[in-house]
């Protein structure tokens, strides 16, 4: 479970200016469930995101996960708590371009223990269950933005997550595409039971999750009204 209790966030503008980007803000995500956040551009849709997956920290209030506060957590616990808890999605994939589709899949695997053989298998299923398998050798620019974006799923999942963060996963891409990659990640979401938090503009997206909040000057409210 994630928990967000009366935080505030602001960001300081190169003008020197000081940008209040959440308000006493309080969310509880409960475990399983898919949440999708929508917003006016700039209302702070990824800040929230990058708090809720530790990249970020508050400037008051509590973040709980799985019970466990973490304001005050050293660098390294913050860490080891983020690479168990969180799986990201970008919207840009944010793949590293020397790197293959396999490589890129098995990069949040490296700095923890365990042999290469599983590791190996690990990567394998993942990029199966999105149907690349035949596309592992490929390198970013050798595939379609579709494929990237399953690169990217599958890296997102490689490590068995609690909690898909998922940033405009379909901004990249045409419709017909972006809707096959969601009902990819939906499934996948579904099968392996696992949290849901999508930030997106698009309705569509929205229509098929049962929670929709809504972004606006620092609260979040139902975004189904
Ligand atoms: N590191 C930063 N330094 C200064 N301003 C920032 C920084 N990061 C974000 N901002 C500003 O904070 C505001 C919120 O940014 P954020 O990326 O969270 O918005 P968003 O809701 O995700 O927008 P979009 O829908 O366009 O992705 C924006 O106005 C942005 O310009
Ligand atoms: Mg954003």
């Amino acid at each position: 479970m994630l928990e967000l209790q009366s935080c505030c966030k602001s960001i300081r503008l190169p003008s020197g200016d000081t940008l209040q980007l959440l308000r006493d803000l309080s969310l509880k995500i409960l475990p399983g469930e898919s949440l999708a956040i929508l917003g006016r551009s700039g209302t702070g849709k990824s800040t929230l995101l990058g708090l809720l997956g530790l990249l970020d920290t508050l400037d008051c209030g509590s973040y709980r996960v799985d019970g466990q506060e973490t304001v005050g957590l050293c660098d390294r616990a913050l860490a080891n708590l983020r690479g168990r808890t969180f799986g990201f999605i970008y919207q840009r994939f944010c793949l590293m371009s020397r790197l293959s589709a396999f490589q890129n899949v098995e990069a949040p695997l490296l700095h923890r223990p365990g042999r290469r053989a599983d590791r190996h298998k690990a990567v394998y299923e993942a990029l199966d269950k999105v149907g690349l398998i035949e596309r592992a050798k490929h390198k970013p620019d050798q595939l379609s933005g579709g494929e990237q974006q399953r690169v990217a799923i599958a890296r997102a999942l490689v490590h068995n997550p609690h909690v898909i963060l998922a940033d405009e996963p379909t901004g990249s891409l045409d419709r017909s595409t972006g809707t096959m990659i969601l009902r990819l990640l939906f499934n996948l979401v579904k099968e392996a039971g696992v949290t849901l938090v999508v930030v997106t503009h698009e309705p569509l997206i929205a229509a098929q999750i049962e929670r929709v909040l809504e972004l606006s000057n620092g609260a979040l409210k139902d975004g189904n009204l």
